[in-house]
């Protein structure tokens, strides 16, 4: 028995020490930070990202590809013996990459993370994702949803609902689908719109929601659907202007961790929101290897969640990743293990900022292609994570809305924040724009 033990000990050990070739799905500030990370693991033998960008390129293996080719990316896994599959963006989990791949492999011989399809409806789908909350007692705002022969019924609705009222498309709509209304006239015009086809299929199904007042927060939970471990804290900063000013964006700062959330606020999340969800996937027999993002909302000193990601955020992951200490790629091998309850996630005590620089006229539109200079030689402290470049004839160009995002840690957020906002001053492009608030609140 003793022998038993000791032998299947060594066997599970071993199992965890051999050195594996992983791939990162993305392209993204996110997938930067994801493959600095792994990077960083001794079980990580030849690292690939795909498509990946030119700051993953210095990482490992970037590799050009669409993440709607499902069968391109089983070829890719084939070709370079992939044991370990992280998927970064929500498009290809919504749209079924995880159950296709695990349909191709045997997950003992490719761990493949990322929810299955089903399971990605919590962001792939906000009513889908209401009615789980209501379900299984999830604090969230007030809801109802409506298809497009129901508009008579949505106006009713409307004008019993005290203003602002939020109007949601259903589906993804590259987090431009939520439209805050201050009149019951505006609201009204919002849902005609997105029948209308505003946001394409997204909006053909869409969610009324009563408005939240509060300070909103991240939290990110990896999950094997049964256990759970709570990762860093964060908080990003969706809107454009300084003082949360103008539309929203895909995030254009992030701070961990978030000095407003006390431990016994983090405890009302995991009694009060965590446990219940991760309880409903097992109810449910929804398969889910991977990262629930809860965007919540404190209201007086109770949070709600305001959305599920599937997925980890972007910028969040950018300050998440430097503050956790652990081996990442251990956890992630124990989802399919069974063991993720005996795994240890330690964090460092240090503060992370990430400010995001854009592209002059994000989210609006932008020109690409400006030529962008960086320094070469980059303090300790800080970190130049790439969202949209690209290299060509050996120059670095602006390839997007969000350009670069600019991490730093430091014993006080403070000190993250200058050394983030110095090594600013240093990077050069046509149009840059940047908040310099980040962080003016925590
Ligand atoms: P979402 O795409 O669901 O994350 O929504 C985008 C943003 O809209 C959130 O980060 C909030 O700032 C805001 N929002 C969404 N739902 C509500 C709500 N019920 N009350 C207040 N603000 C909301
Ligand atoms: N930063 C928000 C998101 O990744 O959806």
């Amino acid at each position: 028995m003793l022998a038993g033990l000791i032998l299947s000990f060594h066997f599970h050990s071993l199992a965890y020490l051999r050195r594996m070739n992983i791939l990162i799905l993305g392209g993204g500030g996110r997938e930067h930070a994801l493959a600095w990370k792994i990077k960083q693991s001794p079980l990580c033998d030849q690292l690939f990202i795909a498509p990946g960008n030119p700051g993953t390129a210095g990482l490992g293996t970037n590799i050009h590809l669409s993440l709607k080719d499902f069968d391109k990316i089983r070829e890719t896994i084939e070709a370079n013996h992939i044991e370990l599959v992280l998927i970064g963006p929500e498009e290809p989990l919504v749209l079924g990459l995880t159950d296709y791949l695990e349909s191709h492999f045997d997950p003992a011989k490719v761990h493949i993370i990322g929810p299955t399809k089903i399971a990605a409806q919590l962001e792939g789908s906000k009513a889908f994702a209401k009615e789980f909350m209501e379900e299984f007692n999830i604090p969230t705002a007030r809801y109802h949803s409506f298809i497009p022969s129901q508009i008579d019924d949505a106006i009713d609705y409307i004008q019993g609902m005290n203003t602002p009222i939020v109007v949601k498309a259903d589906g993804l709509a590259a987090g431009k689908g939520v439209t805050i209304c201050q009149s019951h006239h505006e609201a009204i015009n919002e849902v005609k719109d997105m029948f209308d086809g505003k946001f394409g299929a997204a909006s053909s199904v869409v969610v009324l929601e009563e408005f939240l007042s509060g300070k909103e927060f991240s939290v990110f939970v990896l999950t094997d659907g049964h256990d759970y471990k709570i990762l860093p804290v964060a908080k990003d900063y969706k809107k454009i202007g300084e003082r949360d000013a103008g539309p929203n964006t895909g995030g254009m700062g992030a701070v961990s961790p978030v000095s407003f959330v006390t431990a016994s606020m983090m405890k009302e999340v995991e009694d009060k929101i965590i446990i219940p969800t991760i309880e409903g996937l097992n109810q449910k027999n929804y398969r889910y290897h991977g990262f629930v993002f809860i965007g919540l909302i404190e209201v007086g000193s109770i949070p709600y969640v305001i959305e599920y990601n599937c997925r980890m955020g972007d910028p969040e992951t950018e300050v998440v990743m430097p503050r956790l200490k652990t081996d990442l790629v251990p956890l992630l091998l124990s989802l399919n293990q069974g063991t993720l309850a005996s795994q240890n996630v330690e964090q460092i005590n240090e503060a992370a900022c990430t400010v995001v620089m854009v592209s002059g006229g994000y989210p609006g539109d932008y020109e690409k292609n400006k030529l962008i200079s960086i320094p070469i030689v980059v303090p300790t402290s800080s970190i130049i994570f790439h969202s949209g470049t690209k290299m060509e004839d050996g120059h670095l160009l602006t390839n997007g809305g969000r350009v670069l995002a600019i991490t730093s840690t430091g014993d006080h957020l403070s000190d993250a924040l200058r050394s983030s906002y110095e090594l600013i001053k240093q990077i050069d492009y046509e149009g840059q724009y940047f908040r310099k608030d980040i962080g003016f609140d925590v």
